[in-house]
């Protein structure tokens, strides 16, 4: 495995041509986005924040913003069939279909990036409001997935124009998720190597860390994986393509399922993971499981944490250190019926790495559960 840090100065940062000031924000598409805002709202700690839809002059689509903290989620359902919302649904599920990035000048990031070979999703459109106005463009990604970029910095609405601000009664408390962390992207047989090449010339990103089958493999199955950052180290997109083992690769699972190429997770941040999961768990969200035996000689491997081995054992957390210091992680089950999206909680100290020493531990987890749907 190659390693460099994501703090490394990057080489010609200085000609960074894609400054990113982070995620905006995810939008999902979904079955049924009241349903799914509900969801969001009750197990995961979101507050309702904008709707957009017929009673604000959208026809063919209704989408929900909510939000915690600096994470702000956007679940988007078709109101009839024949539309490319209702005709994604059909084809992939429930998914991310928009991974939008905040940026200074959306005209100028269109333009660097179409310019260098990207499809261009959407060309850049000004709109506005009362609370003034936004840029979008957007280039296409993996699959049918897309980044969008988001220029506010002369709106002061609580979110975009064309949506009106959601109240509601029902405000359930925080669980603690904070920010992106990372979206990982699962992408066909032999393609990482072209999406790493993508992000790096169309994007300006770099490859950070790289993961090859023997890193990542069981028994059973194997799957490669790159991440890619962009210059500031705010945006990481690690894609992941399928290798052979003995079995099926999760990552062939999920492009089974999904139906092509598209976002495998997305993981969010905490400070204080124990109360996080502890509280998401209360909420009925349900993470995968890892055997007992993990925590037997986790501090040998991981050395001293701070936190007590006991709750992290009760909740399933996972610990792992490189040379900058340790990050816990847990990962949900798939949150819809097909075996696609699902979400990580990762909680970072000082650690800029992805759980490689958890690789092993949680794959075989996975495999249990690909075991009992029959796609192993
Ligand atoms: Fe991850």
């Amino acid at each position: 495995m190659s390693t460099v840090s994501a703090s490394d100065p990057f080489i010609g940062i200085q000609t960074d041509f894609l400054p990113l000031l982070g995620t905006d924000y995810v939008e999902f598409y979904v079955g049924n986005a009241k349903q799914a805002a509900h969801y969001y709202k009750t197990a995961f700690g979101f507050q309702s924040l904008a709707y957009a839809g017929p009673e604000t002059g959208v026809r063919d689509h209704v989408s929900y913003a909510i939000r915690q903290n600096k994470l702000t989620f956007v679940l988007t359902t078709p109101l009839r069939a024949g539309n490319p919302v209702a005709d994604h649904i059909y084809k992939h599920g429930d998914g991310v279909k928009v991974l939008a990035l905040s940026v200074d000048d959306a005209s100028k990031s269109w333009k660097e990036t179409t310019t260098r070979g990207a499809t261009s999703y959407m060309e850049p459109v000004r709109l506005n409001d009362a609370d003034g106005e936004v840029i979008l463009s957007g280039i296409c990604t993996y699959g049918e997935t897309a980044h969008v970029f988001v220029e506010r910095k002369n709106y002061k609405g609580c979110f975009l124009p064309g949506f009106k601000e959601w109240k509601t009664m029902y405000n359930p408390p925080s669980t603690g998720l904070l920010y992106v962390d990372h979206c990982v992207g699962n992408v066909g047989w032999n393609q990482m190597n072209n999406w790493v090449k993508f992000y790096e010339e169309v994007m300006g990103f770099r490859n950070i860390l790289t993961f090859d089958d023997k890193d990542i493999s069981t028994e059973y199955s194997a799957l490669m994986s790159k991440v890619m950052s962009n210059g500031n180290g705010f945006v990481k997109f690690p894609i992941n393509e399928p290798a052979e083992g003995k079995k099926k690769s999760q990552v062939e699972e999920y492009l089974d399922y999904y139906d092509g190429e598209g976002c495998q997770h997305v993981a969010l941040a905490t400070s204080n993971i124990v109360d996080t999961v502890s509280d998401l768990q209360a909420r009925g969200v349900e993470f995968l499981k890892i055997p007992t035996s993990y925590y037997d000689e986790l501090l040998q491997r991981v050395g001293k944490i701070d936190e007590d081995i006991e709750p992290l054992k009760d909740l399933g957390i996972l610990v792992d250190r490189d040379h900058e210091g340790y990050l816990l992680q847990i990962f949900t089950k798939p949150v819809e019926d097909r075996p696609t999206l699902f979400f990580e909680i990762i909680q970072r100290k000082g650690a800029k790495s992805f759980g490689k020493g958890n690789f092993k531990a949680l794959f075989e987890a996975i495999e249990k559960e690909q075991e009992l749907r029959g796609n192993l």
